[in-house]
Order: structure tokens, then sequence, then C-alpha cells
């Protein structure tokens, strides 16, 4: 059991970096918490942005002018510069492996526009393109011989001074510790955006664990406080209601058969123009009902059943109710084109922040990302493991989280993990959502430092090894609740609106804080944060752009 790069995460950018990282000797493995098939990639379903043709300089430029658009001052030039470089390239790749993108008649890949795209440039496999890309991935990664450790919980990496040494883990089977000895390590886990518990389109287990990991192993996270509202969720589930209804044409009328907004600008303009109508006493809704029955079910299959099945709704003929709800977040792991502080760390896919989404990321580009910088973190992890030699595993961690396992199990407890999880996300929602004040982040921050507090005495009360789901249930608790402290306090600090991040208080984007934040654990449940020294990447990228 070692390996010479493992990746944890089986999103379409874990997926990427594994199959990039492994040779024909090499030992390579992706570390899954649960079922491999299940993953936020696999949910983005509207598209991946791409232009097409490498040759077309100027629709490059305007897709890279699009992102930093949308980014609104957060951004690093050249991550961006560099996916939108790429695109075409990584598309033709997915093909290559088996994705069957839509086409047009004349054969070339089909694409539709997207919110805050000056062109058509998203790629798509109906409404279900996230799905499609992993499927057609996981079975590349297990063809090349990629290892799969699927229904492991990874608590920790342990490192020798500043080089990492190994992954530990829970094996869900028997609930007993593991460690995966590893030259590099990949970190690939996914977003925050499931402490939103109730009011995400993210599986609920998306706690931000190796976020929680990187930041215990000493790396800093970066602009926690920008979490993307996707405009349009179904108001019962949170369930994705894809930017591709309106990518094909679909409207949003509010209860009054108004419309209200452009359809096509970008999430946080889209999200806060409909809580407005909420706000106002007014319901929200998409209307398809002018597209023909055959056009949606042809373009937007996954929609058109999904409404039917979750909302009765059949959407050819009849409005679908939706509201904004969590599901992505812009900040992540400090990272610059896919490396951390941490010699032998990489990190890709939402848990990163790469900088290419900046304060708001624009639909269709976190595939590509993940793509993109998997593909990245993959060569840099293959070529940092090459000629370097195993390093001892530091015990101290391994038996602090047998430990943590141990005590966990250990004790008796009358308190309900469920109603804490589902108050932290009905918190995070309500004071740390579409609009924020200080008054109310205050309050959230006193609020989660109690949370922090009671989850300390959190026991399994089925005392079974078995895949015990009470048991991961609580570390994933745990997580949520040092990176929920992390996004409040981010908020807290960003006195100003920028993107995704509204502050009643502080409605104006004040060009002063044209930084990033950063968070760092100073000591165990401590966060220091801090705003970058200076960022001179906005002035350069004005040159670029220019
Ligand atoms: O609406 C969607 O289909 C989501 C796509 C994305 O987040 O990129």
């Amino acid at each position: 059991m070692i390996y010479d790069v493992i990746v944890v995460g089986g999103g379409i950018a874990g997926l990427m970096a594994a199959i990039e990282a492994k040779t024909v000797n090499n030992k390579v493995a992706l570390i899954t918490k649960g079922n491999i098939f299940k993953s936020n990639s696999s949910l983005a379903s509207g598209g991946i942005n791409a232009v097409l043709n490498p040759n077309d300089v100027d629709e490059i430029k305007k897709h890279i002018n699009d992102t930093v658009e949308s980014a609104k001052g957060l951004e690093d030039i050249k991550s961006i510069v560099y996916m939108c470089k790429n695109g075409g390239r990584i598309v033709e790749k997915l093909a290559s492996y088996g994705v069957e993108f839509d086409k047009n008649k004349d054969g070339r890949v089909a694409q539709r526009s997207f919110g805050g795209g000056s062109s058509k440039r998203t790629c798509y496999v109906g409404d279900k393109t996230g799905s499609a890309i992993t499927a057609v991935l996981i079975k590349k990664a297990k063809s090349v011989g990629v290892e799969f450790l699927v229904n492991n919980f990874v608590m920790n990496i342990t490192k020798l001074q500043k080089t990492v040494s190994g992954v530990v883990s829970i094996r869900r089977i028997d609930s007993s510790i593991v460690v995966y000895p590893a030259k590099a390590i990949i970190l690939a886990g996914g977003g925050y955006a499931g402490i939103y518990r109730g009011f995400s389109t993210n599986a609920s287990d998306y706690t931000g664990d190796m976020l929680a990991v990187a930041l215990r192993a000493g790396v800093n996270l970066k602009d926690m406080e920008f979490v993307q509202f996707h405009p349009t969720g179904m108001p019962k589930t949170s369930y994705l209601v894809s930017e591709a209804a309106r990518g094909e044409g679909g409207y949003l009328l509010n209860s009054d058969g108004e419309r209200f907004v452009d359809e096509l600008g970008t999430r946080d303009v889209v999200s806060r123009a409909i809580t407005q109508q909420i706000e106002n006493g007014k319901k929200v809704y998409i209307d398809l009902r002018h597209l023909s029955r055959e056009y949606i079910e042809s373009k937007l299959p996954s929609l058109y059943k999904s409404a039917y099945a979750q909302a009765g709704i059949d959407v050819c003929e009849e409005l679908l109710e939706v509201k904004p709800v969590a599901h992505y977040t812009m900040g992540g792991i400090e990272s610059n084109m896919s490396k951390t502080s941490i010699e032998g760390l990489f990190v890709c896919g939402e848990c990163a922040n790469s900088g290419v989404h900046g304060a708001n990321r624009l639909g269709g580009n976190s595939l590509l990302e993940g793509a993109v910088f998997g593909e990245l973190a993959g060569k840099k992890a293959l070529e940092f493991s090459k000629n370097r030699k195993f390093l001892p595993i530091d015990y101290e961690i391994v038996a602090n989280d047998i430990k943590i396992v141990d005590t966990i199990f250990g004790g008796e407890t009358t308190k309900n993990f469920n109603a804490m999880r589902i108050t932290l996300g009905k918190t995070m929602f309500e004071v740390c959502g579409i609009h924020r004040d200080e008054k109310k982040l205050i309050q959230a921050f006193d609020y989660l430092k109690y949370l922090r507090k009671q989850v300390g005495t959190l026991h399994c009360i089925d005392k079974s090894k078995n895949n015990n789901v009470e048991l991961i249930a609580i570390l994933e608790l745990k997580n949520a609740l040092e990176i929920a402290e992390a996004v409040v306090l981010g908020a807290t600090k960003r006195k100003e609106s920028r993107g995704a991040h509204s502050r009643d208080d502080y409605p104006e984007l004040n060009p002063k804080m044209n930084k990033s934040i950063f968070v760092h654990e100073f000591q165990k449940g401590y966060f220091k944060l801090w705003f970058e020294e200076n960022n001179l990447l906005s002035k350069i990228r004005r040159y670029i752009i220019s």
C-alpha cells in the first residue's frame, strides 16, 4: 500500500489528475469518501466552456475577458489565460477519451450560451454534461490502471518537515485508520457549499474536508467568503435547475408574469435580482413554455424529468418555481498553478483557489477549470514523484487521529449531530448567504463558536464499526464548522460588496480591497486573517486585457 501519487477526490479534477499521473510502471491511487459516481462534477449539468479553435485568438481573448470581468478584481490572470488557452485542447482530449458531446448538423461540437458569456462557448451533453464526462473518465482511469480506494474518509496528510509523506484515512467498512504512504499527493476533494445544508445544490457531504485537511497541515486558505448562489434551485429540494434552461432560451418570471432581469447575466447578479423579488413577496419561476416539447426533451431531458419527479411540474406546459441556493465555492486552498506551500502537495478543482474565479465564477468554467488544472496537477505530481524516495510517516498525526476516532466511539451522548448540521446550514444561509451585514455576521460567529464547543461532545450512539455513518457525519461536521468559521470571518473582514459577496452595510465595491484575504490556523481552533500585501495582478490585468 505505498503509492507514487495519491489523488483524493473523484470528480473531474481528481480523475483527470489520476489519469495524467499514471504511467505503466508507477502506482497511482484515487481515494473517494463515498461512491465514485457521486461528485459535484456530475451535478454540473449545463456544460463546459471552451473556445474550440485554438487559433481563434479573438474568441480566446473574449473568454479571458469574460472570466476576468466576472472575477471582479480578484483574478489570477496567469491561471485564467492558461485555462482559456487550453479549453479547446481539453475538450478534444475528453472527446478522444469517449465523451460524446452534442453535435451540430455539420458534425462540429455544439455550443450554447451561458451566463456572463459574450459568445456561445459552452459545450454540452444534453443537460447531463458533468455526469457524462465523469463516467467516461472513471472508465479511462480504470483502463490505465489507477487503483480506486473508495469509501475512505481522509482525515489528514502527513509530512516530513515541508514535504508530504502520506495520507491518513478511515476505512469506512470497518472504521479502522489506514495510512497510505505516497511521494506526491493531490487534493481534489471538492468545495464547501454543502455546509449550507438544506439550501444547497451540493450533496450534503461537501463539507470542505480537503480545505480542513490543508488548513491543519499549515496551508493557507484564500478568499473563503466567496460562495456562489446559483439563481435557480427548486425551492423544496434545492435541486439544481441547470443554467442550460436559460441558455436554451428560458425566461425568469415573477408572480406578476413580468421578466425582471437579464437571464444570462452573471450568477451573482441574477441571484440577487431573484432574492429581491422574493423579499418583495413575489415568487419566481422559470418559463420554458414557449419552447417546443421536442426541443425541451432533446436539450434539457434531465430537467424535464426532475421537474416532474420532484415538483410534479411539466415544464413544457407549466411554470417551475425557483430560488437561489448555494452551489459553488470560489474560496479554497491557496495554490499557484496547482502547487501549494508544501512540497509534493498539489491541489485542483473546487477545493483549490487557483485564482480563475475570483469573486464570482462563470457557469461552465468549473468543469473547464477541473479538467485543465486536474491535468496540470497530475503532470506536476508525476514529475515530482519521479526519482524521489518515500519519506517516513509522522505517527504522531496517526496516533492523534486514532484517538479522535476512539473518543467519538467511546463516550455517550444525547446530543444530535443531525440537528446541529441542519441548524448550521440554516444559519449560514440566513446570515452568511446572499445578503450579509456586520451584526448578523458577528451573531453567526458567536453561534459557530458555540457549535464548535458542542461538536467536541458528540459521540456515536451506534457503536458498530461497520460503515458507521454517525462517525463520518461527526467528523464532517467538525470540518464544516472550521470552514464555516473561516467563511464568516472572511465575510466580516471584507467590508465591501464584490461579486458573490454582498454586504448590505457596505453596498459598494471598494477598489482598495482589490486584494485576496488569506486564512491561517495559527493555533488549533484559532484563525488569523489578512489581506494580501499588494495585488499587482489587477494592474497587470488591465494592461494585458486592454
Ligand atoms: O447550471 C448548471 O448547469 C451548472 C453549471 C456550472 O455550475 O458550471
